[in-house]
């Protein structure tokens, strides 16, 4: 399928030999990720001409990153499956997992519209046919490819693909420098494409251009505390968007609200995703003792782990948990995990006290057995760690989602501070604030950027249709 994609890319960029003279479309989207790929369909398919911008030579940006699934309650495979969720849990656990600080009318229609946009995605050609629980999940609903497959590559595809079948203009390394006001109203972009600088006139823009977590710089001004992390996001992600909304008088929400994923291989930036501990995988310090209830909230879970010997842990299961989660062979292949043919050998090759680990896993493996976990009050206990062999990899917490970004509405239009919509500007996804609030839960982002990019892109053609 990536091989797809890439052929798609390379065939899109070639056919498209755009030159840089200015141009006039209904709606200009910015960002060619999950959130932009979203919008540039839904407008177009609501009658809009559409240009879609991205800075970068390939198409998906964070959204390529993106593994543990997609989350929506309510759903047709819940329903089949006998699972019990409805959008106020999935509300709940959002405005938990947020701390309350999220804004509740996003929210709303996030966990309202979820189920729909399963069935928006799955009719363009994403596979979502597995559903698993991720951290701080009070149901089963975290949506994914078959097998455990990452979410975000499979949904790129199905949306670039749906692109191109719709006949959407996609510029790649097309870089926005400015957003063009008339009077109040938005009216275009300023474009950068190998060195020439040229003007889509329009009569919405949209973007989408994600947060900032690939900013150091801006992450540690706006949280000194991550000052010297390392981030899991594409090198795109840099917060000139949200400068650019600014800049046209924009209101920025919640910035200092970044979250850190807290298992990202040691030392480096590639994230092990949440899904490993919904299948089962548990956390070990280096005493080989379990220090906190492996599903709890990501910030939770980093701060632990920040506490423990040598500031990382170990992300240790068994070959039925790789069995169970395809994206597993991949980090297997990248050389991420260590294997032990027992417990005892994986814990010298780790340098984790052997006996602790030992008694550990035994201790865990009864708390599966009896169906509850005595030490952390983990609910989801999904299997026995015993089948060998036996992984095991050393992960700490990393800079993963901005939480706070432009201030948008339901309608995805971007607010002043004083709460005035700026006509014909939209936003959706990272690039906004509000949904999140003091902390993302896995499996939410994707929801986000397909809720909001769809909401973003028809608001935005209905806006240009009564343009004058
Ligand atoms: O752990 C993960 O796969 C990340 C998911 C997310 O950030 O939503």
């Amino acid at each position: 399928m990536r091989k797809k994609l890439m052929c798609l890319l390379a065939a899109m960029t070639f056919a498209a030999s755009y030159g840089a003279e200015n141009i006039t479309t209904d709606v200009v989207v910015v960002g060619g990720g999950g959130a932009g790929l979203s919008a540039a369909i839904a407008a177009k398919e609501k009658g809009a001409n559409v240009v879609l911008v991205e800075k970068m030579l390939m198409l998906g940006g964070n959204t390529n990153y993106a593994t543990a699934g997609i989350n929506a309650a309510n759903t047709k495979l819940q329903k089949k499956l006998g699972i019990e969720d409805n959008a106020e849990l999935f509300y709940n656990d959002t405005m938990k997992g947020g701390k309350n600080v999220n804004n509740p009318e996003l929210v709303k229609k996030l966990t309202t519209d979820s189920a729909n946009i399963i069935d928006w995605l799955t009719e363009r050609g994403a596979d979502l046919s597995e559903v698993v629980f991720t951290g701080g999940q009070s149901a089963k609903r975290t949506h994914r490819p078959a097998g455990g497959q990452a979410v975000g590559p499979v949904i790129v595809d199905a949306l670039a693909e749906t692109a191109e079948k719709d006949g959407i203009d996609v510029r790649t390394e097309s870089e926005v420098t400015k957003l063009i006001k008339t009077g109040d109203k938005v009216t275009g972009v300023e474009v950068k494409h190998k060195g020439e600088t040229y003007n889509i006139t329009a009569k919405a823009v949209v973007m989408a251009t994600g947060g900032f977590g690939a900013n150091a710089k801006m992450v540690a001004e706006y949280k000194p505390s991550l000052e010297g992390f390392g981030s899991t996001n594409s090198p795109a992600i840099t917060g000139e968007g949200i400068k650019m909304v600014k800049a046209v008088g924009g209101d920025l929400v919640d910035m200092t609200e970044i979250q850190t994923h807290p298992t990202v291989v040691h030392k480096k930036t590639a994230m092990i995703t949440e899904a490993v501990r919904g299948e089962g995988a548990i956390l070990v310090n280096r005493e080989g003792k379990r220090f906190v209830s492996e599903l709890e909230t990501r910030d939770v879970v980093s701060k632990a782990e920040l506490e423990q010997t040598g500031k990382s842990a170990f992300l240790v299961f068994d070959q039925e948990v790789r069995e169970k989660l395809g994206a597993i062979n991949g980090y297997v292949r990248k050389g991420f995990t260590v294997e032990g043919a027992t417990v005892e050998e994986l814990a010298g090759k780790i340098g984790v006290d052997a006996k602790g680990l030992v008694d550990t896993m035994a201790k865990y493996n009864g708390y599966v057995k009896a169906g509850e976990d005595k030490d952390f009050g983990k609910t989801a206990l999904p299997r026995e760690l015993v089948k060998a062999p036996f992984y095991a990899i050393e992960v700490s917490p990393a800079v993963h989602h901005t939480m706070g970004g432009v201030h948008i509405n339901t309608n995805a239009e971007v607010l002043t501070a004083d709460g005035k919509v700026i006509p014909g500007l939209f936003a959706a996804g990272e690039i906004t604030g509000g949904v999140h609030g003091a902390n993302r839960i896995g499996g939410n982002a994707v929801t986000d950027i397909t809720v909001y990019g769809k909401t973003a892109g028809e608001n935005a053609a209905d806006f240009a249709k009564n343009s004058k």
